[in-house]
């Protein structure tokens, strides 16, 4: 079939990916999606960006930016030229050239996957899919999601995958606050349901990123992702598993670490802490345990490393009531300040943050909590809300200080001074020497 122009959909789309005229879509503006839209737009491309949020799309077209990689200096000249522009309407995809859908895929409370998001968006696309447009899957999900679940949704009569549109996943790298390596710079792995379908996604992806690795099929884009994900939660496992053994040893797994990471080939060095967070390494692999037990084979690993790494908050708050148990004073009615919530260092996401874990628990066992993070202004508990207090103040006034998540702008130094008692569970604090610092 050809295009109204008389030339094959396949011929038609390249044309315009390399004059760079194809008008390009991102379905779901997050921290994955929003990032994607400004560096096309930023490569010469029309980018229309659609969420469901109305606030974010008001905010997106005001020029203001919600994700901390995505400056507003950067997204409002994008903004005043209409390189871009975000919407709610979906019937902006009629228009689009090329659609890369990267909605949010969370696991429901059984840890199966939450499909609803992307089976969301897909309805929207069939509902605007004709010749020459080219979607492309990047939510994180199960290997097999975009030939089993995605491909029916969208194939139609008239509508041939690798005829008359074309399919790919592509599996997105994004670390959030990393200012070395960021969408453009990251390569990009992507596979199509057919080669024309690879070939595409290839050659729309190479306008805006330096690097693009091709594999044969959605399947293997798919599984890289899970692989490199579930390689990470693994390691930290271990890590996590380390620092247990260390701790009933006598041992600081932290020095173990250091030294062992000066091993020039063979080893790459993984870190413990208070637990996993984020919204990739403690639900990704378990898209992949879900997968694989319908093919007959348990993902041991995974649920190993589940294991020892959902024991972490809960060894956490152990140490901290030892800790206090150490000083005479009982952790119930314990003033305890939090030093960092967000679930890593230097960014503001809390989404699964073990600090609202170790919080809860302490919680459960009577403490009174406060905390401080300058990326966080609030936080959202189960039955209520608490707001970031100034640092040194709060932890001066604390019965233990934790550290749970390290940010660079902390004054440790003056923390260290003025607390009666510190828990580092980050080793923020390997530079100082006090017996009133208790390492994990
Ligand atoms: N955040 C990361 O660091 C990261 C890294 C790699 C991969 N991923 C994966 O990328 C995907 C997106 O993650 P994120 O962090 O950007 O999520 P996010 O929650 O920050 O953003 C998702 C956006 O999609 C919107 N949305 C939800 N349903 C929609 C629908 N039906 N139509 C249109 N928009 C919709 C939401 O309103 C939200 O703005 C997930 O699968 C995630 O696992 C995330």
């Amino acid at each position: 079939m050809q295009t109204a122009t008389g030339t094959a959909p396949a011929d038609a789309l390249e044309q315009k990916i390399k004059s760079r005229t194809a008008r390009v879509g991102i379905i779901g503006l997050g921290y994955v999606g929003l990032p994607l839209a400004v560096e096309f737009a930023k490569a010469g491309f029309s980018v229309t960006g659609i969420d469901v949020q109305e606030s974010k799309v008001a905010r997106l077209n005001a020029g203001e930016s919600y994700v901390q990689d995505v400056p507003a200096a950067t997204l409002a000249p994008l903004i005043d030229s209409q390189k871009f522009r975000a919407t709610t309407d979906f019937a902006a995809v009629a228009e689009l050239d090329t659609i890369n859908i990267a909605v949010p895929t969370p696991l429901r409370k059984t840890k199966d996957p939450d499909m609803s998001h992307i089976v969301a968006a897909c309805q929207q696309v069939a509902r605007f899919l004709s010749p020459g447009k080219l979607v492309i899957l990047e939510s994180t999900t199960y290997p097999g999601t975009t030939d089993e679940l995605v491909l029916p949704m969208l194939e139609q009569p008239g509508l041939k995958v690798g005829e008359q549109f074309f399919l790919c996943f592509s599996p997105e790298r994004v670390d959030p606050g990393n200012p070395r390596y960021q969408t453009a710079n990251i390569p990009k792995v992507v596979g199509g349901i057919t080669p024309a379908c690879t070939r595409l996604g290839a050659l729309f992806y190479s306008q805006a990123i330096e690097k693009v690795v091709p594999v044969s099929s959605t399947s293997v884009a798919e599984m890289v992702k899970l692989l490199e994900n579930t390689f990470r939660m693994i390691n930290i496992g271990l890590a996590n598993e380390m620092a247990l053994m260390c701790d009933r040893m006598g041992i600081n797994v932290w020095e173990v670490i250091e030294a062992a990471a000066t091993k020039p080939f063979g080893f790459m060095p993984f870190y413990p802490g208070p637990g996993l967070g984020g919204h990739c390494i403690p639900i990704d692999p378990f898209y992949l345990s879900w997968k694989t037990k319908q093919a007959g084979i348990e993902a041991r690993f995974i649920e190993l490393a589940g294991y020892i790494n959902g024991q972490m908050p809960h060894f956490v708050v152990d140490k901290i009531q030892n800790a206090l148990n150490d000083q005479s004073k009982p952790i119930k009615g314990s003033h305890i300040h939090i030093l960092g919530v967000a679930y890593k260092r230097n960014i503001d996401d809390v989404r699964e943050s073990p600090a609202l874990d170790v919080i809860l628990l302490l919680e459960r066992r009577g403490a009174r909590i406060t905390y401080s993070d300058p990326f966080v202004p609030k936080l959202a508990l189960d039955h209520h809300e608490l707001a970031t207090t100034e640092p040194v103040a709060s932890s001066a006034s604390a019965d233990c200080v934790v550290v749970v998540t390290d940010h660079s702008c902390f004054d440790y130094a003056s923390i260290v001074q003025c607390s009666p008692l510190i828990v580092d569970t980050r080793n923020a604090l390997k530079n100082f020497a006090s017996s009133k610092i208790v390492r994990l």
